[in-house]
């Protein structure tokens, strides 16, 4: 029986086989239950208790062998089969599509990134506000326009509860819970009651700014925007402040920036005048100080507000505001930014 053990061990070490079948073919004459290993194993059983140990391990060896000798045979064949089935399992993973953010996010971080350089923190407020927050705070007349039914979006069942019309209202939020030195940016969306066109919407993104500290002069004010206009839109631009009003500022003003697309030769972005209007600003009104428990006669303060779809249409030469919100891929995937 040894011999004809030995003599299967050279038989099994020089086993070939091409595919994968060839192998199983092979399993199945040496292995399966009829296969030429395990008739040894039954013959096993017949012989003298004396040789039993021996015979016995040379046969586990043969058993051993085989099944590894055939296994090795399938996984060769096995791996070039997918090789020739066009699989090529080294290949790279691929990779999904990455997303980008909104052209506003963007331009948002982009701006609280600049005023983060100048030492603004940022706050935010509730979209559904008072009317005290919006406007009786910030000292709007009753009878102010703005307050009027065209604008301001109210809640059917309470007047005094409104979406707010402005990012100025945070100005108030924020007064209320912190004593001066105080120096943050709010944004944030807001909402009015317009007919939705390519340059109005009904839903729209402001940035405001507010910096209370003892001697903040009107300086400061024109410095800081310079600041900004030329981080944001580039070295060369210019700032023109022209006088203007708002209820909770004085003195108030907007301000302009040269054409971000002629430069200030005249273009139809700038409607030939060379400038473009992208925020409002002033001195905090004494009044609003005081009636936020901020002593008028200790502090001063400058305030700005800003349109977010306005400056990300200027920057990015965008003609129309309703493509903001329409989410179409091939629009806000021309977006690609470290913010
Ligand atoms: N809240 C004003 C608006 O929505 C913008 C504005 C103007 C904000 C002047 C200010 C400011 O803080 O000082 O039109």
């Amino acid at each position: 029986m040894l011999d004809r053990i030995n003599q299967l061990v050279e038989e099994i070490k020089a086993l070939q086989a091409s595919s994968a079948e060839e192998a199983e073919q092979l399993r199945i004459k040496y292995l399966s239950k009829k296969g030429l290993v395990s008739q040894l194993f039954d013959e096993f059983k017949t012989i003298a208790n004396d040789q039993k140990r021996e015979v016995g391990q040379v046969l586990n060896q043969l058993k051993v062998l085989t099944q590894d000798t055939i296994t090795a045979l399938k996984e060769t064949h096995e791996g070039s089969q997918a090789a020739t089935s066009g699989l090529d399992l080294s290949a790279p993973g691929v990779t999904l599509p990455l997303g980008s953010r909104h052209p506003l996010s963007i331009v948002k971080n982009e701006i609280a990134d600049i005023f983060a350089r100048l030492g603004f923190n940022i706050a935010e407020g509730p979209e559904i506000e008072d009317d005290y927050h919006v406007f009786t705070a910030l000292n709007f007349p009753p009878e102010h326009p703005a307050r009027d039914m065209q604008d301001t979006f109210f809640i059917a069942t309470n007047p005094d509860i409104l979406l707010r019309t402005h990012t100025s209202s945070v100005q108030v939020r924020v007064m209320e819970k912190q004593q001066p030195p105080l120096r943050a940016i709010f944004p944030g969306r807001v909402f009015r009651n317009e007919a939705i066109s390519a340059r109005a919407h009904c839903i729209f993104h402001q940035v405001e700014g507010l910096y209370i500290d003892k001697n903040v002069s009107f300086a400061d004010l024109k410095q800081t925007l310079l600041y900004f206009a030329k981080e944001m839109f580039g070295a060369d631009t210019k700032i023109r402040l022209r006088p203007s009003y708002f209820p909770f500022t004085e003195p108030s003003a907007e301000m302009d920036i040269s054409c971000t697309l002629c430069g200030g030769k005249g273009c139809n972005v700038c409607k030939y005048s060379g400038w473009v209007e992208i925020l409002g600003c002033g001195m905090v009104d004494p009044a609003v100080l005081d009636s936020n428990n901020i002593d008028s006669k200790t502090y001063t303060g400058f305030a700005f507000g800003m349109g977010i779809e306005r400056i990300t249409m200027l920057k990015y030469q965008i003609k129309d505001i309703r493509l903001f919100f329409e989410n179409d891929v091939r629009f806000l995937n021309q977006f690609k930014s470290a913010y």
